[in-house]
């Protein structure tokens, strides 16, 4: 048998959260060419089109071995034109040229350093790239008014562009602990996103917070945050209000992909003595060290529902949903999964995917 027939005989099934992907796979050359291509798509509000990217990337990271050749794609799924066209040309030739003349180019350059900025989105990035405006120092300069996110985003630029690490986020838990179980003794906080599904770093920390008897946890997210802004913990905090209402039936059923429940998106300030081997220099004490921190609070009825949500990977949780309505006729939400009118419980993520017909997918391979 020739190598690598293997992969085309090996039978792939097509949405991603059918799949294992772990975070560490064979393809990276190619997996970074594409993830290229659909960051530009989403900074130019192409959303389809970063999509058709990102579900072709995550096919590869699933694979069991490195593709080699074009001939041992045939019969893979979510491999479209384009991103066949870039496969092939990296394969052949170490780089494609589309991907070389993206990265290389000012707009793609501005767009990145500008949604860099925390409270910069993809519109307000390509205003500004229009006005002539393409760094963050172009955008001081222009004495724009900025809202209250923009401002600290533009505060603590370099350091909220610095890899968050585990350790960091190690100690950032302790602190969120305390800050918890001052406020509510018995309150769970899990650690969720790219750091549960096993990242070693990332663009910032996410907590989920609970507590076992259901309504304890109402009200929660101003307390929690009084008591981290009075230890001097914050420096930067947005608190949105749990604007769910519940129905006999179970919640309401989802009006959109956003969630409504009680959170805050945050800028903690970590002191460097409290971990070990934190990436900033010396002298500590004149260091402010920035990270960003989402909290968010859910009813203990639809924690399953809140942790499967808030891990990810984004392209993982929007393939489950389109699983969920394209396959099963249901609809999920990170407060419940509804088939057609009738609410199913889950008192685990395990629950939830047998609920959808769905093998077990664990943590550490939903990284799509
Ligand atoms: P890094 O933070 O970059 O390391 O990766 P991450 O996977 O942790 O990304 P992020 O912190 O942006 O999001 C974590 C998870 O929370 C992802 O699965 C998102 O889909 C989810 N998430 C983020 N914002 C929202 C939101 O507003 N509503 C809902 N329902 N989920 C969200
Ligand atoms: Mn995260
Ligand atoms: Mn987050």
């Amino acid at each position: 048998q020739k190598p690598g027939l293997e992969l085309a005989v090996v039978s792939v099934p097509s949405y991603a959260c059918q799949r294992h992907t772990p975070l560490l796979h064979h393809n990276i050359t190619l997996t970074d060419a594409l993830s290229i291509l659909a960051e530009n798509a989403e900074l130019g509000e192409n959303e389809g089109r970063g999509v058709a990217f990102r579900r072709a990337a995550a096919l590869l990271k699933s694979l069991p071995q490195e593709v080699r050749g074009a001939e041992q794609l045939r019969g893979l799924p979510c491999l479209g034109e384009h991103s066949l066209r870039v496969i092939k040309e990296v394969l052949e030739d170490g780089v494609s040229l589309e991907v070389e003349t993206t990265t290389h180019s000012e707009q793609f350059k501005a767009m990145k350093a500008l949604t860099g900025i925390f409270g910069v989105g993809a519109k307000t990035a390509d205003r500004w790239f229009r006005e002539g405006i393409h760094t963050p120092s172009d955008l001081q300069r222009s004495g724009h008014t900025l809202n209250r996110a923009q401002r600290a985003g533009l505060q603590y630029y370099d350091e909220l562009n610095l890899p968050v690490t585990k350790s960091e986020a190690v100690a950032i838990g302790q602190i969120v602990e305390r800050a918890v179980h001052a406020v509510l003794p018995g309150a769970e906080i899990t650690l969720i996103g790219g750091f549960r599904r096993g990242k070693q770093t990332g663009h910032d920390v996410d907590f989920l917070i609970t507590h076992p008897d259901e309504g304890r946890e109402e009200g929660l997210m101003p307390k929690v945050v009084s008591w981290l802004e009075a230890q001097g913990f914050l420096l930067y905090q947005k608190t949105t209000g749990n604007s769910y209402l519940e129905s006999k039936e179970g919640p309401a059923r989802p009006a959109s992909n956003m969630d409504r429940f009680e959170r805050c998106f945050s800028i903690f300030r970590l002191n460097p003595h409290t971990h070990s081997d934190s990436p900033h220099p010396l002298p500590q004490t004149l260091v402010v060290v920035a990270v960003r921190v989402d909290l968010v609070v859910s009813p203990y009825s639809q924690f399953a529902f809140a942790l499967l949500g808030w891990t990810g990977s984004k392209l993982f949780e929007r393939e489950l949903r389109r699983w969920a309505v394209h396959e099963k006729a249901m609809t999920l939400s990170s407060h419940a999964l509804y088939d057609r009118k009738r609410y199913l419980r889950a008192s685990s993520e395990e629950e939830i995917f047998a609920h959808l017909g769905l093998e077990y997918i664990p943590p550490c391979d939903r990284n799509a």
